[in-house]
């Protein structure tokens, strides 16, 4: 069995508005329902965890009912960092084979990329979704340039991140440590990374964008209408 923990906790507070970006809505429906949608039509995962704001956690699985989502088990409070969220959904796991991470305000992912993903990492251990990068990325430190990484090895990490549901378990027995470090856990794959697991990388479309600014909305009812979705 495999579960999906969809992080969807945070304050968007890039974005502003009223509300948290996951609850605004693109073509009339809430961001978080439509990636939601695209778990509840992939073929490997069986279970959904949301993990929501705490004030947003009351109704919102009678909510999904009323969209269909007949994946979605449970709705948990996040935590203060992405991070803590995730750890959240983690713990409310009691089995799974496959844990597959993924960020609330994507909702653009494909139910094709979600089981490619899926697929590599029950093979290896672990899997992520990434894209390649357009422009050319500068080192830079006190408003100067350091040097130019070469981008052809360069890749964009998006989610889903998929893992071995004990080695994501293991992965994340370090993130007080880390935080406490000072280091901002930005995905799943970062602590996986730590443990030494090999990680393959699944070439992912650009469409997959993380809703984070206000013309990314913009970008995302274009991208809703475009006939390739
Ligand atoms: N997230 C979460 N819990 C947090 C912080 C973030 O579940 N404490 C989720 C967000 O809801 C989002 C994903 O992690 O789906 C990626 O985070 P990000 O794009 O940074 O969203 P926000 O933290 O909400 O936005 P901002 O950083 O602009 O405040
Ligand atoms: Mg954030």
């Amino acid at each position: 069995m495999n579960v999906a923990i969809v992080v969807a906790a945070g304050k968007g507070t890039r974005l502003g508005g009223n509300r948290p970006k996951q609850f605004l809505e693109l073509d009339g429906i809430p961001v978080i329902f439509h990636t939601l949608r695209q778990f509840e039509r992939c073929r490997e995962i069986d279970e959904v965890v949301a993990v929501l704001p705490a004030e947003e956690t009351a109704g919102f699985q009678s909510l999904a009912q009323q969209f269909g989502l007949r994946k979605l088990s449970r709705v948990i409070a996040g935590g203060d960092t992405r991070a803590q969220s995730v750890q959240r959904g983690l713990t409310s796991i009691t089995e799974a084979d496959i844990v597959a991470v993924h960020d609330g305000v994507r909702p653009f992912v494909t139910p094709e990329e979600i089981d490619q993903v899926v697929a590599a990492a029950r093979k290896s251990g672990g899997a992520i979704l990434v894209a390649r990068i357009a422009e050319t990325i500068k080192e830079i430190k006190d408003g100067r340039v350091v040097r130019t990484l070469a981008r052809a090895q360069l890749r964009r990490a998006l989610t889903p991140q998929c893992f071995r549901f004990d080695i994501l378990k293991l992965a994340y027995d370090q993130l007080a440590e880390v935080e406490r470090e000072g280091i901002e856990v930005t995905d799943d794959s970062l602590l996986v990374e730590r443990l030494g697991v090999e990680i393959v990388a699944v070439e992912g479309s650009a469409r997959n964008i993380k809703i984070t600014q206000e013309e990314d909305l913009v970008l995302g009812e274009a991208l809703l209408r475009s006939v390739v979705l």
